[in-house]
């Protein structure tokens, strides 16, 4: 029996996040830590939290778990595992050990397809160079997984959301257009090339991208995942305090994204992005409609928006290029805060 996954769920990756402003209202009601070796904690809403363990060294911890954004188990495991261990990257740390978090109807499901998601992130943090030593499973359906992940940052290195400063520029690594393209999937309107262009940036380690932000020490940035590139745009100007413009024509997209959205294959996700980014931004009225719904796009597994000294750029993106990221991109800038935190144009 040949097992389709997506057959079982109806919101898979990271569209099945919970509504940002929701999450928002609850984060704010938890106690406030005063232990001074949290250096990044819930406050800034940043991919993961760092711990200071002596003057040399801190830790990055992190999870993400998620239902099936394909249909094969293997291929659902790696893409699973890459997008846990990215927020790892995006704080410029390394990543190290990780824990196996599985969810999985065991009385519907066969053991074999089990095995199969966990090998596909075994492989995944194999490649990291991440050793998985542990993990949990319960029974639940439909299946879900990820990792908790940890990786090691020098302190003074740490890269966060809230780094973004007036001047840089904004660097996209990796296309959007995925949540889109895996909806129309669905409805038997994506081309198969598309389908497999967007699973391959699924699975695409954000790892060369993290070390070229450290090699050119940079201090913002965050990946690119169930908010869409708007809603974790927002959440980095917010963070830092400062207003950024996204140029939407300057988006690199997968495949036949824009004519999908055109089409009608705009995910739920999407308009739980805009509800959240509306009364925050300030959106041309130029800016073309799917052009919109496309910022708002749910991705799982995306790219690094890094935000880079403008006179950096250039040598930045040469070298994003260089290691295969090839449609990485200018996309935007940081200016003073103005009144709306984002601008999209
Ligand atoms: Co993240
Ligand atoms: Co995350
Ligand atoms: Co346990």
């Amino acid at each position: 029996m040949k097992i389709d996954l997506l057959e079982l769920v109806e919101n898979g990756g990271c569209s099945s996040k919970i509504p940002p402003g929701q999450l928002d209202e609850i984060v704010k009601l938890l106690p406030r830590q005063a232990d001074p070796d949290i250096l990044v904690g819930t406050e800034t809403h940043d991919d993961a939290g760092v711990y200071r363990i002596n003057d040399d060294l801190a830790m990055v911890f992190t999870t993400d778990f998620f239902p099936p954004v394909c249909s094969d188990p293997y291929e659902f495991g790696q893409i699973a595992a890459t997008n846990s261990i990215s927020d790892i990257y995006a704080m410029g740390g390394d990543p190290v050990v990780a824990l196996n978090i599985m969810m999985f109807p065991s009385a519907k499901l066969p053991m074999e397809v089990y095995s199969e998601i966990i090998r596909g992130g075994a492989e995944k943090a194999y490649e990291a160079g991440v050793n998985i030593i542990g993990g949990h499973t319960i029974d639940d359906s439909p299946p879900k997984y990820g990792l908790a992940v940890v990786g090691y940052v020098h302190p003074g290195k740490i890269i966060t959301n809230s780094g973004a400063r007036p001047g840089d520029a904004l660097i996209l690594t990796k296309p959007i257009g995925g949540g889109i393209i895996l909806a129309a999937k669905k409805l038997g309107l994506a081309s198969g090339n598309d389908v497999d262009e967007a699973l391959r940036l699924m699975k695409l380690l954000n790892r060369s991208a993290a070390t070229a932000m450290k090699r050119f020490d940079i201090k913002g940035a965050t990946d690119i995942t169930g908010f869409g590139l708007a809603g974790h745009a927002l959440k980095m100007a917010r963070a830092g305090n400062v207003t950024i413009t996204l140029d939407m024509k300057k988006v690199p997209l997968i495949g036949s994204a824009l004519q999908l959205a055109e089409s009608g294959c705009i995910p739920g996700a999407a308009f739980r992005n805009l509800d959240y980014i509306e009364s925050s931004a300030a959106i041309s009225e130029e800016l073309d409609y799917n052009l919109k719904m496309i910022a708002c796009d749910a991705q799982t597994s995306g790219g690094l928006l890094i935000s880079a000294p403008a006179g950096k750029c250039n040598e930045i993106l040469a070298e994003l290029h260089k290691t295969g990221l090839t449609e990485s991109a200018l996309i935007g800038y940081v200016s003073e805060k103005e009144d709306h935190p984002l601008k999209l144009k």
